[in-house]
């Protein structure tokens, strides 16, 4: 299977599960960065609004009072027919939803004012094409928001984090660090307008507990393979598990 084919198939599973489970909204709640991506937006009434990603809704429905309509876009049925049901329950009657793939929207050139995707960019399978998407379909002028894992600048770091977020998740494609955003988004002619880093601590045990046998051992075996400066660089916890994760909040401009 080619590397773009395994990157749907792992999210479609993970996701159409997650969904199915009711979970598509249990955990926005606990978002304590919509406020900001709500001030940095500049969002107005008269703004036409892509949430890249969007899952059960989350973006999509929080901005739908701010903006003239909202269109969260996901690759997973479940997803949206969660989210659908979400924004109808909550009388949003300017938010619509629908399947697709964040590299191929169905959607004409410069259309959009605001485009945001939140932590679902490290689950693409090609970050280059979603972002030379978004230029397209984003009017001259147009906003991006973008909240997502990161990883730390270090390289061999960075690639150890990947590969161990890829055991603990098969949908987890690649979290970039923050220079990589900046210059990725800069060759597309966006000046980024605010960048913020945010810590989070996190526990890993959720993770062991739900993940087979088989994969636990790889995780443990893994996690046993951290060396020193590298644990002390993520604030690595055995009595956990757990360490320091990064996320990043940013707003850029065409
Ligand atoms: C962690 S969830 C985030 C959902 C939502 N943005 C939120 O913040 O609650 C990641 C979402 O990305 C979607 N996804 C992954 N790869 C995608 C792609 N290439 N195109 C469209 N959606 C994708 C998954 O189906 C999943 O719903």
């Amino acid at each position: 299977m080619d590397r773009e084919k395994e990157s749907r198939e792992a999210n479609r599973k993970a996701f159409s599960a997650r969904a199915r489970r009711g979970d598509a909204a249990a955990r926005e709640v606990l978002d304590e960065a919509l406020e900001t991506l709500i001030e940095w937006s500049h969002a107005t009434k008269s703004d036409r609004v892509l949430d890249l990603a969007t899952g059960g809704g989350y973006l999509a429905r929080s901005f739908a009072p701010h903006v003239a309509w909202s269109l969260g876009v996901d690759l997973v049925m479940d997803m949206v027919v969660a989210a659908r049901r979400a924004a109808h329950d909550e009388g949003h009657a300017n938010t619509g939803f629908l399947v697709a793939v964040v590299e191929n929207l169905p959607l004409v050139d410069a259309s959009l004012d605001l485009v945001m995707t939140r932590r679902g960019p490290h689950h693409f399978a090609d970050i280059r094409r979603a972002l030379d998407e978004i230029a397209r379909v984003l009017k001259p002028g147009g906003r991006l928001l973008v909240e997502d894992l990161i990883v730390p600048e270090d390289p061999d770091l960075a690639a150890w984090i990947n590969a161990f977020e890829k055991i603990c998740s098969p949908s987890h494609g690649r979290a970039l660090p923050a220079s990589e955003w900046r210059a990725l988004l800069e060759e597309r002619g966006f000046v980024v307008e605010h960048l913020d880093i945010q810590e989070r601590s996190r526990d890993l045990t959720p993770v062991l507990q739900r993940s087979s046998a088989a994969d636990r051992a790889k995780i443990q075996e893994a996690l046993l393979s951290l060396d020193d400066r590298w644990a002390a660089s993520l604030g690595y916890e055995a009595a956990g598990p757990r360490w320091t994760t990064h996320t990043i909040l940013l707003a850029a401009r065409r």
